[in-house]
């Protein structure tokens, strides 16, 4: 597998097109309203761009119930404009991922359709159905009554996103519709997957977010079925994509890193102790929390993925609280501080960089749920609907944050002092610093239970770089052997060496040479 070389030092920002910039005034989002921005977000720092999906679809789940995997929804433009926005990234030497969605589909989408058909054809075997309308896939909820055939089909999230059949791992001899993976029905889905990978990679994307990649096999206790899938996809893109950058929403970096992926996202489901550092009762990084099984874990996801390890720690997604909801002040600029100095490349949720918060008591959109308030429009100035579009605000996507205080892009750009500046300067740095992008070793050097600061070394390129990060309101200790040098990058108050103890200013964040 080539080691894709934009990855080093690449600083995502992930976009959700339909809250991002309204250029035609139907109050959502589009391909031209990113293209007007890609200035912006380059200035801020970010080199690279995850968009959430964008593909025709009824929008029941914002997108990642898709209905024709080939054709841009219209809503946000055509193929065409969407190449526009492929070249014009690469014309500012930025890269895009686009979101693969492989687990499911719409039950609109035209595959489904044929599927529910009585008569037996192409696509009969390409979503998990049982022989028995009353009997749902074991572990999965199911659709029923509403197809020709009998059987129940499964599906993967909400009850319109039927499960796309890659074959059951360890079928069970007594349900003959549990079909294995080198069957003919699991094989040709795998196939249609890498048609439309082809497809848009052809057409000029970078490479993809791919959605739910840990689950495509069913039956697949210990993933070695999908691992195996996952390998039979990247001799595909060894051969005709070798270039093609692949970050898998998995969790679980040993399993997705053997199957091919360069990157796998730490998240706030599965067992990685995120949450422990953003959103909790008491997250680390607001000030009183604890730090140490977080690092216990992420040191056990490296030894286990050979020391590589390219986990990517976002700043928050789509399907998560924003982060100021729990993190402010201080806090923000210090849990960026760390975001942008950890191994994997860093991922900033949109509005992130100026603090959007969570928008409180919100009826779901599009499948939000609580996930809506998470969603609402960038706030770009004081303008109309804070710049996002000229629509009637109650035709707006979502609805904005109504508080007077909302922060906007314009008024952070125009304040030194902003977490937005204190963001560009870390990204800054990053991209000075080899030791601190994606690839460079980390070894932790100060991480206690309950206690401050948190320490840890980057290497890389011949440079040894310490990160020392005390979010609390303490002044704090850690014994270093070494001798801090010049710090590369600041905020607030520097730590102090003498002797084998280095001091720690309350509410800091540094870089130091060592
Ligand atoms: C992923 C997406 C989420 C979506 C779900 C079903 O977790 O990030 O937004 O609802 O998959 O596709
Ligand atoms: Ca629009």
């Amino acid at each position: 597998m080539n080691n894709v070389k934009w990855l080093e030092n690449a600083v995502f920002y992930e976009i959700y097109p339909q809250s991002f910039n309204d250029t035609n005034g139907d109050g959502i989002g589009d391909f031209q309203g990113i293209i007007e921005k890609l200035d912006y977000i380059k200035e801020l720092g970010c080199n690279a761009i995850w968009m959430n999906p964008c593909y025709d679809s009824p929008f029941l789940d914002a997108g990642y119930d898709v209905r024709d995997y080939y054709k841009a929804a219209p809503r946000y433009g055509t193929n065409d404009d969407l190449r526009r926005l492929f070249d014009e990234m690469h014309r500012r030497d930025m890269h895009i991922l686009l979101d693969l969605v492989p687990g499911h589909t719409s039950w609109e989408h035209e595959w489904f359709k044929a599927s529910c058909k009585g008569e037996r054809n192409e696509y009969t075997d390409r979503y998990i159905w049982t022989d028995n309308t009353w009997e749902a896939p074991e572990g999965m909820n199911a659709l029923i009554g509403l197809a020709e055939r009998v059987g129940a089909c499964g599906v993967n999230f909400f009850s319109h996103q039927p499960a796309l059949n890659y074959g059951y791992y360890k079928p069970k001899p007594d349900k003959p519709w549990q079909q294995p993976m080198d069957a003919p029905g699991p094989k040709a889905t795998l196939e249609a997957m890498k048609d439309i990978m082809r497809f848009w990679l052809k057409l000029g994307c970078d490479g993809f977010r791919v959605d739910m990649a840990h689950s495509l096999v069913k039956n697949d206790e210990d993933s070695k079925g999908t691992i195996a899938l996952w390998q039979n996809v990247r001799e595909f893109l060894d051969k005709e994509f070798p270039d093609a950058a692949m970050v898998s929403e998995w969790g679980e970096p040993d399993k997705s890193l053997q199957g091919g992926f360069h990157m796998d996202f730490l998240l706030h489901f599965g067992p990685s102790h995120y949450n422990d550092l953003f959103r909790c009762d008491k997250p680390f990084f607001g000030g009183e929390g604890d730090a140490s099984e977080f690092v216990a874990k992420y040191l056990e996801n490296r030894k286990k993925s050979g020391g590589k390890g390219l986990m990517c720690i976002p700043s928050g997604n789509h399907d998560m609280y924003r982060l100021a909801k729990y993190i402010h002040g201080d806090g923000l600029r210090i849990s960026f501080a760390f975001l942008l100095s950890m191994p994997g490349a860093p991922f900033i949720y949109y509005g992130d960089e100026i603090g959007m918060r969570y928008v409180e008591g919100l009826y779901s959109v599009e499948g939000g749920y609580e996930r809506t308030g998470s969603r609402s429009p960038m706030q770009w100035d004081s303008s109309e609907n804070a710049g996002f579009s000229n629509a009637p605000a109650d035709k707006l996507y979502i609805k904005l944050d109504p508080s007077d205080d909302r922060p906007t892009a314009e008024a952070a750009m125009a304040d030194s002092g902003s977490l937005w500046h204190e963001i560009q300067r870390q990204t800054a740095v990053r991209m000075a610093h080899p030791a601190l992008q994606s690839y460079g070793d980390i070894d932790f050097v100060y991480c206690e239970k309950d206690k401050y600061p948190l320490a840890y070394l980057r290497t890389g390129d011949n440079e040894k770089i310490l990160v020392i990060l005390n979010p609390s309101a303490k002044t704090v200790e850690f014994p270093f052997g070494g001798s801090l040098g010049e710090a590369v990058y600041r905020y607030g108050a520097m730590a102090a060496q003498s002797g084998g103890t280095v001091t720690v200013p309350a509410y800091s964040a540094g870089y130091y040479k060592v």
